[in-house]
C-alpha cells in the first residue's frame, strides 16, 4: 500500500526521499510525488511509478534540506498528478502525505467548503491538510499542535508527515492504525512507514505507536505527544535488518529470490527453538502462554491471503498432534460477524506485514471479550507484533515480493514448531513419533534445496506449455489442500490467469463441469495421505481429457503413468509435505508470469501490506 519517506537534516533531501520511494515501491502503487522546501514549497507529483516523478522532476527546483515523499495506492479517487501526494493546503502553507483512510472526511470536507476552503482533488487527505491549517489559523497553534488537535476529530486509518513553508525547520509525523517509523541519524531524522528506507542511514529507530504524534526538529529535537496531549518518552530500538537482504542480488526479481532463500529462511525459523539433546522444542515468545494455551478451549487461528492458508496447514497440523481444537477465520469476515469469544480462546493470528488492517481489527475485537492474542509475525516491531500479548517471529528476512512465498514456508515451520510443543506438553505424541518428526523437520531446508534444483526444468517446460491458458484447477487432500489454495492464489496474483485451489474431491461437486482438454489441472499427490483417493481423483479428469500436472514424491509411478507432466518432491513426513509440494507451485507461477511479461514483484493492483480494509 502507500509509502511514505521523509528527510530532515543537513544534506540534500531530494536523492534520499527518491532512493527511499524505490525501496518502497515494492508495496504496491500507483503515483507518487514529493516536496521540498526551498524558498517555499514545491510539489511535484505525476501519475505512474517513481520513475516518472524523477522524469517530471528533472530539470525542476530539487534542492532543499527538508523533504516528504510518498507513493499512492489510490482508494479515495483515481489514481492521476492531482490525487496523488503531496496534498497542499488551500494557501499552499503545508504540505502533507498520508497513508490510510479519513472515514469522516465528507463531513470534514463539507465544514470546511462551508468556512470557504475549496479543493483541488478528491482525496480524503486533501480535507486533513486543510483542516489543519483551518485550526492552525483560527486557534492560532504551532503546526504540532494543529496537527494533534485536527486528529482528534478524525475518525479511520493514518500516518502522515506534516511540513510547512512557514517553518521550514521541522516536520510533524503522527499514526493511527498505519505504521510510521522514525530514523535517528547523525544530526537528522527520517520518518518512513517501514524501516527499509532508513536502514542505510541508521539503525537507530522509534516506532510511534497509534495516535501519537511526533516533531522532528533540524535542532535535533525529537518530541512525542499522544493527540490527547500526553508527554511520551521516546524509545530506541535497533534494527536487526541488513541492507543485502533488501538487494535483488543478482536474482532478476525480489520474488526469484525470495523462492531461492527458503532453505535459508526455513532453517532461520528453527533455529534455537529445536533441542535434540534435549528432545524439546521450545517457543520463547509464547512460553509465559503456554499454560493459557494448555487451559484453552479453542485456538482461533486469523489471517489473511497466504498467512490464512498457513493458518490452514496450522489447524491441521495442531488439531493432529495436540489434540486443541483450532478454528481458522479470515480476519476480514471474523471481525465483523460477531463471533463468539471467551476469555478461555486463544486467538493466534498470523501476518508476513504485521500490518495488514483486517488482522489488525480481528486482533482488538478479541482482545476486547478477554481472549488471549497470540502472534506470528515476520516483520520486527510491526503492528500486530506489538498488539498481542505475546508471539514469535518467523525470522524469515524480508520479503519484498508482492507474492508470499517465503513467509509462507516460514509460517507453515514455525505453526509445525508450536504443534510439537504442546503436544509434548499435553502427552498426546510419544517420544519416538516426537524424535521422527523433529529429525525429518531437520532435514528439510535440504530437501527444499534438492527441489528447487531438481524441479527447474519440469517446471520449465510445463510453464512454456500452459502460459495462455485461461484457467487452472489446483487439487490436493489433507495437508496439501491448503497447499493447492497457495498454489492458485500464487499463480493468479503475479500472471493474471484464472486458477481455483480445491480439496480434490469437491472436484465432482463442481469444478467437474469445468474439466475438458483445455484445462490443466494442478495435483499434489505425494504418496502420504490418502494417495489412492487422489490416484482416483487423478483418472476422472483424464476421462475428460484434463491436462494434468503432478507433483509426486520422487519414485512415483502410478501418477507418472497418468499424469502429463510430472514433477518429483523428496520423501518426507505427510505433515512436513506443504514445505516441499509448495516449492514447485511458487516456481510454476513464477515463470508463467514472467513468461507473459507481467511484472512479477509488484503485479497490477496488489499491495504488498494491506493497510486499508
Ligand atoms: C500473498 O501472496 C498475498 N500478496 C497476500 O495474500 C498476503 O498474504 C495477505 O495480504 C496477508 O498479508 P500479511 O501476511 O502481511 O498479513
Amino acid at each position: 500500500m502507500c509509502g511514505i519517506v521523509a528527510y530532515i537534516g543537513p544534506r540534500q533531501a531530494y536523492p534520499i526521499l527518491i532512493n527511499g520511494l524505490k525501496r518502497l515501491e515494492y508495496r504496491g502503487y500507483d503515483s507518487a510525488g514529493l516536496a521540498l522546501y526551498n524558498n517555499g514549497l514545491n510539489i511535484y507529483k505525476t501519475k505512474g511509478k517513481v520513475s516518472d516523478l524523477e522524469r517530471h522532476a528533472k530539470d525542476k527546483h530539487i534542492h532543499g534540506s527538508i523533504g516528504i515523499a510518498h507513493t499512492r495506492w489510490a482508494t479515495h479517487g483515481e489514481p492521476n498528478d492531482t490525487n496523488a501526494h503531496p496534498h497542499a493546503s488551500q494557501s499552499y502553507s503545508i504540505a502533507l502525505i498520508h497513508n490510510g483512510i479519513i472515514e469522516n472526511y465528507a463531513l470534514l470536507r463539507r465544514e470546511l467548503e462551508n468556512r470557504g476552503y475549496s479543493f483541488r482533488s478528491t482525496t480524503d487527505t486533501e480535507v486533513l491538510t486543510n483542516l489543519i491549517e483551518d485550526i492552525k489559523i483560527n486557534e492560532d497553534v504551532n503546526l504540532f499542535e494543529a496537527v494533534r488537535i485536527a486528529l482528534n476529530q478524525v475518525v479511520g486509518a493514518y500516518a502522515i508527515v506534516v511540513m510547512e513553508s512557514g517553518n521550514p525547520d521541522m516536520l510533524v509525523a503522527a499514526r493511527k492504525g498505519s505504521p510510521l517509523v522514525i530514523g535517528i541519524g547523525n544530526g537528522e531524522f527520517f520518518v518512513a512507514s517501514d524501516a527499509t528506507p532508513i536502514i542505510e542511514y541508521t539503525k537507530n529507530v522509534v516506532y510511534l505507536d497509534d495516535e501519537e504524534v511526533a516533531l522532528v526538529h533540524r535542532n535535533n529535537e525529537l518530541k512525542i505527544k499522544t493527540i490527547r496531549n500526553k508527554e511520551k518518552t521516546p524509545y530506541i530500538h535497533q534494527l536487526e535488518m541488513s541492507l543485502v537482504a533488501l538487494e535483488k542480488g543478482g536474482y532478476e526479481h525480489f520474488m526469484l529470490k525470495e523462492i531461492y532463500e527458503q532453505p535459508i529462511s526455513i532453517r532461520d525459523s528453527m533455529r534455537g527453538r529445536i533441542h535434540p539433546e534435549s528432545g524439546t522444542v521450545t517457543l520463547g515468545g509464547i512460553i509465559d502462554y503456554e499454560q493459557k494455551i494448555l487451559n484453552a478451549d479453542r485456538i482461533i487461528i486469523v489471517a489473511c491471503g497466504t498467512s490464512w492458508h498457513a493458518g490452514l496447514v496450522g489447524e491441521y497440523l495442531i488439531e493432529d498432534l495436540a489434540r486443541i481444537p483450532v478454528e481458522v477465520e479470515y480476519a476480514s469476515e471474523f471481525r465483523y460477524r460477531n463471533p463468539i469469544i471467551s476469555e478461555k480462546d486463544v486467538v493466534l493470528a498470523i501476518s508476513q506485514s504485521g500490518e495488514t488492517a483486517d488482522t489488525l481489527a480481528a486482533i482488538e475485537l478479541a482482545k476486547s471479550k478477554g481472549a488471549t492474542i497470540l502472534g506470528i509475525c515476520n516483520v520486527v516491531g510491526s503492528s500486530i507484533a506489538r498488539a498481542t500479548h505475546a508471539g514469535s517471529y518467523t525470522h524469515a528476512g524480508p520479503e519484498i515480493g508482492v507474492a508470499s512465498t517465503k513467509a509462507f514456508t516460514a509460517q507453515v515451520t514455525l505453526l509445525t514448531l508450536f504443534a510439537l510443543r504442546f503436544a509434548q506438553l499435553k502427552g498426546t505424541i510419544s517420544r519416538s513419533r516426537f524424535n521422527q518428526i523433529i529429525t525429518e523437520l531437520t532435514l528439510i531446508p535440504n530437501k527444499v534445496e534438492r527441489t528447487l534444483k531438481t524441479c527447474k526444468n519440469v517446471v520449465l517446460e510445463t510453464a512454456e506449455q500452459f502460459r495462455d491458458v485461461r484457467n487452472f484447477l489446483y487439487l490436493g487432500r489433507g495437508y496439501n489442500f491448503p497447499v493447492a489454495l497457495e498454489g492458485a492464489l500464487k499463480l493468479k496474483e503475479i500472471s493474471y490467469i484464472h486458477a481455483e485451489g480445491y480439496p480434490a474431491a469437491e472436484m465432482k461437486h463442481g469444478p467437474i463441469a469445468l474439466i475438458d482438454e483445455d484445462m490443466p489441472v494442478v495435483f499434489i499427490a505425494p504418496k502420504q495421505g490418502i494417495y489412492d483417493k487422489v490416484v482416483s481423483n487423478i483418472q476422472e479428469v483424464k476421462a475428460r481429457k484434463g491436462k494434468v500436472i503432478a507433483v509426486v514424491t520422487e519414485g512415483d509411478t502410478v501418477v507418472k503413468n497418468l499424469a502429463d507432466y510430472v514433477i518429483e518432491i523428496p520423501d518426507t513426513e505427510e505433515i512436513l509435505v506443504p514445505l516441499l509440494a509448495t516449492i514447485p507451485l511458487q516456481k510454476l507461477a513464477y515463470h508463467i508470469a514472467v513468461m507473459r511479461g507481467c511484472n512479477v514483484d509488484q503485479p497490477r493492483n496488489l499491495a504488498k501490506s494491506v493497510t486499508v480494509e
